[in-house]
């Protein structure tokens, strides 16, 4: 079954698109920020900026998301014109494809982009900057208002802040007048002290609201329409609980390896990359309270409750709650791959992990024994993420006597990405004279109810630092939480006697290693996640 065959009886102002009924139509048009502003990029040249902030500008510049007067200044080492930067940007987006960087509207956008060589060897790398700000707004009459995207290796983080700082660019009452933003992108800080050491540096600076620190996931459609899910319809929140469900399970797979990030990677690995961020928040919105009212520090403070009621993790009993593993060679999405250990500037014995499954329980009224089973790694069978909910099975089996089959229990899925949709799963009935069960589906389709793309997670994330809105961004005191909970575990893999052992290779462009369906199954449980499609 799908939503062909739910159609909902519509009013009036019913439509039909495609297979889904739509009761009511209304407009969701972005909302404008109306303060002019300058949106300095830094680390300009780099594959960030190149790949995906310019091209999220430009997407928002052509749909109305940027205010009508705004420049972009690209900031970066590379000695460059403003000229050779735009044709750099353009090249990029060709490249991208997409995107027909010859319309009109291109050479309106570009005429706003700039750019300034930063000069590492100076007292001062931000003056040059500083001095193209402050004669920009005197020029068009603008107010100071700048964002500072940071679009550089983490490393670099307390460092450019402090120059920031030294061309007074951080503080509000510099003289430019207006506000003034900084952007800071995963992974914030290495552990909780290197975070915390991180966040003291940038707070000398700005202030705990002129901080965006992203989740680029939590920026991502289908995860803020969780919300909306569970907090604008009455039927959900009644069963979202311990008597309703038996266990929650987040999976994020990629078919990428490790790129070009073998570095990086090495030193971080699975838990660091995307479990002390991006899985964790989907874990809080999924056990997150309603907050009283839609505002951005009550929702982020309702996130931090989750956090605090994480369970500590077992240390002592890693088997039962960790499965890590490393992607032997196989197939990606293109043909042959080689091992995690035979990537560039990967070290040919290394015990970095690539995929991770844990088990963790959010200890609370709503949530006490419901286990959340998260998974996320790289070079799987699909690119997929999706959060499945798994209901209790039924309390009486009253057909036991003529169905020799168990009944399937109840499944929520929410696909994240790709091809976002929310399914339903449960039993009807098999036409036919003989009492037969089969489980059926009923599917919301994002595409069903939006032509075109949605918007993408960075024009999200430029849009709401515009507007000043913190609701998708991540709190000083969340970040900490996550590596409260997080440390002890990544202390206990990377000490323990038996790592080598402990780290399950499985082979590229599969589900990961088979150990998860053994944890699984001692908890009477299987693993469906990724097999739901
Ligand atoms: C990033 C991680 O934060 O998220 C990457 O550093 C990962 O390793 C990426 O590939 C996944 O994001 P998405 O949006 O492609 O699921």
């Amino acid at each position: 079954m799908d939503s062909r065959d739910s159609r909902v009886a519509g009013g009036t102002d019913a439509v039909t698109v495609k297979n889904v009924t739509v009761l009511e139509t209304g407009t969701c048009d972005i909302e404008t920020p109306s303060a002019p502003c300058a949106i300095v990029v830094i680390g300009a040249c780099g594959d960030l900026a190149r790949r995906k902030l310019l091209r999220a500008l430009y997407r928002l510049f052509r749909n109305g998301g940027l205010p009508a007067d705004f420049f972009i200044v690209g900031a970066d080492l590379p000695d460059k014109t403003s000229r050779e930067y735009r044709d750099l940007i353009k090249e990029s987006l060709r490249e991208l494809g997409g995107e027909d960087v010859l319309q009109k509207d291109w050479s309106n956008f570009a005429s706003q982009i700039h750019y300034c060589t930063i000069d590492t060897e100076t007292a001062s790398p931000y003056a040059p900057v500083a001095d193209f700000l402050s004669d920009t707004f005197k020029k068009q009459d603008m107010p100071g208002n700048r964002l500072f995207y940071l679009a550089v290796p983490p490393s670099r983080y307390a460092d450019i802040v402090g120059d920031l700082g030294k061309a007074s660019l951080a503080p509000e009452d510099n003289g430019f007048g207006g506000w003034s933003r900084v952007v800071i992108e995963k992974p914030f800080g290495h552990d909780l002290a290197t975070a915390q050491q991180l966040n003291k540096s940038i707070q000398k600076f700005f202030r705990e609201d002129q901080i965006f620190r992203i989740d680029h996931y939590l920026a991502k459609e289908t995860v803020q329409n969780i919300l909306m899910f569970r907090f604008a319809n009455a039927i959900f929140e009644p069963v979202w609980n311990r008597r309703y469900i038996d266990h929650v399970q987040i999976m994020a797979a990629e078919t990428l390896g490790v790129e070009h990030r073998g570095v990086y990677y090495e030193h971080a690995g699975v838990l660091r990359d995307m479990f002390q961020n991006h899985m964790l928040q989907l874990l809080a919105m999924i056990a997150m309270e309603p907050p009283s009212i839609f505002e951005a520090d009550r929702v982020r403070d309702e996130r931090i409750k989750v956090f605090r009621s994480l369970r500590p993790f077992p240390v002592d009993r890693l088997d039962d709650h960790l499965v890590l593993g490393q992607y032997a060679a196989g197939n990606g999405p293109k043909g042959e791959v080689p091992a995690y250990r035979d990537e560039p500037e990967v070290d040919n014995d290394s015990l970095t992990p690539t995929f991770a499954m844990v088990k963790v329980f959010v200890d609370n009224w709503r949530w006490h024994g419901v286990p959340f089973y998260l998974c996320s790694g790289k070079r799987m069978a699909e690119k997929t993420s999706e959060i499945t909910i798994q209901f209790k099975e039924v309390p009486h089996l009253m057909f036991r006597k003529v169905l020799p089959e168990t009944i399937r229990p109840n499944l929520l899925s929410i696909r994240v990405q790709p091809n976002e949709r929310i399914t339903m799963t449960f039993q009807a009935k098999s036409p036919g004279a003989k009492i037969c069960l089969q489980p059926v589906r009923m599917n919301f389709h994002y595409a069903s109810i939006h032509e075109g793309d949605l918007l993408d997670a960075y024009e999200t994330v430029i849009l709401d630092c515009l507007l000043g809105d913190h609701t998708l961004f991540v709190r000083q005191e969340g970040v900490e939480l996550c590596w409260s909970f997080l440390s002890p575990i990544l202390e206990a893999c990377e000490t323990c006697d038996n790592r080598r052992q402990a780290l399950h290779l499985y082979r590229a462009g599969t589900w990961g290693p088979s150990r998860v369906e053994e944890l699984m199954n001692r908890d009477g449980r299987s693993w469906h996640a990724a097999r739901s499609q």
